[in-house]
């Protein structure tokens, strides 16, 4: 362990006492919750995110909670960035198990429409905001046999309209995963994906318009949503068993198996859905 850094809290209670891990995107939503539960199960949690406000101020509610928590303003679309992420843990508790990468710009904003930047950030968020952390945190994880979990979307296992960036980056990770379980299967590291479908949002969650400009998520049925917290254990029992692959929900399981099996009754069910939803919430 470096000189001067704080030791994992072996002493702690939990499933996952001992165990150091980072969170992207944690400043807020499911990779707060997720944090949060980490925490109460023994972790010591890196918190992550761009907005030195919030961040601070989760990291304050975690520290009076006694919880064992650093924090790092990143922005994991910049390697660089993503290497004093990583090193903050390893400064901070002088190792690393678990990195889970959250961090998530998605979008509502038609192709057609796009400004082609935009979709550039949507992609560059999605899919190098979880390759730059992973490729600096690689060595750590290696010394641990750790693990490490991409966070994804039903959508990564088929289309949505007005998220053709959001979707391709998901889909992106998920085939990443693959190849770096077979490439990588020597080092005992795990490699996860976890899907997941609607989930309650913090009310200040935005997504990026066509022109880039950030705008309120489109307005979900609630009964079709998970709490954040519901989404957060699943997660850690995702991490527990080193599933491969975690579909959330009955009814992502049953998107999943419609487009798998009578794919054009997916597509005309997907349209028939969001023309309804544009005409009752728009
Ligand atoms: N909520 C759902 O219904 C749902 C459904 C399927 C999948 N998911 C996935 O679940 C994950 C969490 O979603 P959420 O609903 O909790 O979203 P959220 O509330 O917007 O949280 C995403 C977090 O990532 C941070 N972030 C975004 N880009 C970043 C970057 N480049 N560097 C560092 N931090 C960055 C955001 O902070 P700033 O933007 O302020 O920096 C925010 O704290 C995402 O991967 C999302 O795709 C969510």
């Amino acid at each position: 362990m470096p000189p001067g850094c704080l030791a994992a809290p072996a002493g702690s209670k939990g499933v996952f006492a001992g165990k150091v891990a980072v969170v992207t995107g944690s400043e807020s939503g499911i990779g707060r919750e997720t944090a949060r539960l980490l925490c109460q199960q023994g972790a010591a949690v890196v918190l992550n995110g761009r907005n030195a406000e919030r961040l601070e101020a989760t990291r304050q509610e975690f520290e009076a909670a006694g919880f064992a928590v650093a924090s790092c303003l990143a922005d994991v679309t910049d390697y660089a960035a993503c290497e004093t992420l990583i090193d903050t843990a390893i400064r901070t508790f002088g190792q690393l198990d678990i990195l889970i990468t959250n961090a998530s710009i998605s979008q509502r904003a038609y192709f057609a429409d796009m400004q082609p930047e935009v979709f550039r950030q949507v992609l560059d968020s999605n899919v190098y905001g979880t390759v730059y952390p992973l490729k600096a945190a690689l060595p750590y994880l290696t010394q641990t046999k750790g693990s490490v979990t991409f966070i994804s979307s039903i959508s990564a296992l088929n289309g949505m309209p007005s998220g053709s960036a959001y979707c391709a980056g998901k889909a992106a990770v998920s085939n990443l995963a693959h190849t770096l379980r077979l490439e990588l299967a020597a080092t005992g590291i795990h490699f996860g994906v976890v899907h997941i479908g609607f989930t309650q949002n913090d009310p200040e969650k935005r997504v990026l318009d066509a022109a880039g400009q950030p705008v309120p998520i489109a307005h979900r049925p609630p009964r079709w949503q998970k709490t954040q917290a519901e989404v957060a254990g699943i997660i850690l029992s995702h991490i527990r068993r080193r599933r491969q692959r975690t579909v959330i929900s009955a009814l992502g399981r049953l998107i999943v198996l419609v487009h798998t099996w009578l794919p054009r009754l997916g597509d005309w069910i997907v349209l028939r859905t969001t023309r309804r939803l544009r005409h009752f919430y728009e």
